[in-house]
């Protein structure tokens, strides 16, 4: 794929690769391969105009690995199995480019009302709200915002966003469930964990790959994960082997 000439050939090759493995992953729901295409290339041009395209494809080569394709789905089955599990108002905590956002917007029993995706990666934002730009113009269903989430209240949160035309628009926002498939990543993850609210309904990610400097808060088994992010009520517990490392999930309310 070369979108009006937007990428030199590698790569154009990687972003093909990327949909290749993309399509891999969902092979029950391959009627969403051409959307993805389009929003693929949506993405694609609005990083050409603001110059971040050798960054994004990187990304977008990350963002589809088997790896990070197969823990979201893994999420949303799991969730649909769950009785009752309305989503409502979400809050995507370190939610990168927003993947999950834009499967679980395609599942309409999950109930969702809104996402909003909180990242402290600028190009994470863009990335994000370009790739989720149908449901960004439907009265901002998906919003991002640059925000580091120990910075965030979640009992109520007030936040300033960004709208399209640059200026700065502050909300406040209750969430009613908080996901956090970046659990690796976050420092001070304890702290994190203080702010939010009993009661609130949390799915969490993690995993045991040490290897990768990003990862500072890694968790070396499932028994490690519940200790570090305790849950009143567990709904879903488990483990998913990736070959190289496993992923570990919580579903359940603080
Ligand atoms: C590489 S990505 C996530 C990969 C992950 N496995 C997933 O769910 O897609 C990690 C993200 O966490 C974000 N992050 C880490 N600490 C953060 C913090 N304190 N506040 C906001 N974002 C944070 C980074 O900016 C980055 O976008």
């Amino acid at each position: 794929m070369n979108p009006k000439g937007l990428l030199n050939k590698p790569d154009s090759l990687s972003v093909i690769e990327s949909i290749y493995k993309i399509s891999l992953g969902l092979k029950d729901n391959s009627s969403l391969i051409p959307q993805i295409i389009e929003d693929l290339k949506r993405v694609l041009n609005s990083a050409h105009k603001n110059q971040t395209s050798i960054k994004t494809v990187n990304y977008i080569e990350r963002f589809s690995s088997k790896g990070q394709f197969k823990s979201k789905l893994w999420l949303i089955q799991k969730l649909k199995k769950i009785e009752f599990f309305e989503l409502g108002q979400v809050f995507l905590c370190a939610g990168w480019c927003g993947t999950l956002a834009y499967l679980l917007f395609q599942e309409k029993t999950l109930k969702v009302k809104q996402i909003f995706n909180f990242d402290k990666d600028p190009l994470s934002i863009t990335i994000s709200e370009d790739l989720n730009r149908k449901w960004v113009k439907e009265n901002w269903k998906f919003k991002a915002t640059l925000k580091d989430i120990l910075d965030l209240n979640y009992h109520s949160a007030q936040f300033n966003t960004l709208k399209k035309d640059g200026s700065s628009q502050e909300l406040f926002v209750s969430p009613d469930t908080i996901i956090n498939t970046s659990c690796e990543h976050i420092e001070n993850f304890t702290n994190w964990w203080k702010k939010i609210p009993k009661g609130k309904k949390m799915i969490l990610q993690s995993n045991n790959f040490y290897e990768d400097p990003e990862h500072i808060n890694c968790v070396s088994s499932l028994k490690h994960f519940k200790n570090q992010a305790p849950l009143s009520q567990i709904l879903f517990k488990g483990e998913l082997n990736l070959g190289k490392y496993s992923r570990f999930m919580l579903i359940g309310n603080k």
